[in-house]
């Protein structure tokens, strides 16, 4: 079955500001866990991860190791939350503020609603109502009919980094229509400083300008190449776009996401 944490909501919701009273960023899509994916191997560099993701003002993130796909029979649910059980224990000795939620990023795969009804791949938040789909880069799938399967469970679909995917930004007609029925985007902050080159940068960008995308995570996955640069990206937003819009992309739509509500349009926001 799905959880619908109740009892792990308000962990995740209470550290909206920090100890001078600023608005946090809440991150929706971070490898931190160690041992699990391609993020930390150990739980020192989890915890480097986690005092950089501090650092960058983020208050809450959600642990998104992969699922599926490569990670095909590792990583499941349980393992995922006893891991995030373990960092915040971690995080608390440490003294380091960061409220951890378990999470994944899911690669697609026919047996996905089977998957969430047997709890063994992950919603976000582990709240039963926003899972991170993560599309292949090269070829093009059409998850209309995992769309449906995902309506009928309550459940909705944010993909990760479209801006990587050529496949899919070759196909806008489609990805409009999954728009329409309640797709969400993420873009990764890196890709709008140009960290995966100019082209991702500019595909990025439109499609946060275009109110196509509506939320902003860093995928990080370490202190180096991988590193967490949301402060960076709500900067480079605010510049172009407005701080109320920067607020909306890195702080708001990402904590409605881990608390289960609905996400707010770029175009709502800028013409309310
Ligand atoms: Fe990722």
């Amino acid at each position: 079955m799905i959880r619908g944490s109740d009892a792990r909501m308000p962990n995740a919701q209470s550290r909206h500001r920090s100890e001078r009273g600023h608005r946090l960023f809440t991150d929706i899509h971070c490898h931190c866990l160690p041992g699990l994916d391609d993020g930390p191997v150990v739980m020192d560099q989890s915890l480097a991860l986690c005092r950089s993701l501090l650092e960058e003002g983020i208050g809450c993130v959600v642990a998104t190791p992969h699922q599926l796909g490569r990670f095909d029979g590792s990583n499941d649910a349980a393992n995922v939350r006893e891991t995030v059980s373990q960092l915040n224990g971690r995080l608390t000795d440490a003294g380091i503020a960061l409220k951890v939620v378990p999470g994944g990023e899911v690669r697609v795969d026919e047996r996905i609603c089977e998957l969430l009804k047997a709890d063994k791949v992950l919603t976000i938040a582990d709240a039963g109502r926003y899972i991170l789909l993560e599309l292949p880069h090269d070829v093009f799938i059409d998850i209309e009919p995992l769309l449906r399967d995902l309506d009928s469970m309550g459940v909705r679909a944010i993909l990760s980094h479209p801006e990587k995917s050529a496949s899919l930004l070759g196909n806008q007609q489609v990805l409009r229509g999954w728009l329409d029925r309640g797709v969400r985007l993420q873009v990764t902050a890196s890709s709008l400083a140009g960290a995966l080159g100019p082209q991702i940068e500019k595909v990025a960008w439109g499609l946060l300008g275009s109110g196509w995308a509506n939320i902003v995570a860093t995928d990080a996955h370490d202190v180096g190449l991988k590193r967490p640069e949301m402060r960076a990206a709500f900067k480079r937003i605010s510049t172009r776009l407005g701080v109320k819009v920067a607020t909306l992309f890195c702080i708001d739509n990402p904590s409605r996401v881990v608390a289960g509500q609905d996400v707010v349009a770029y175009r709502q926001e800028v013409h309310r």
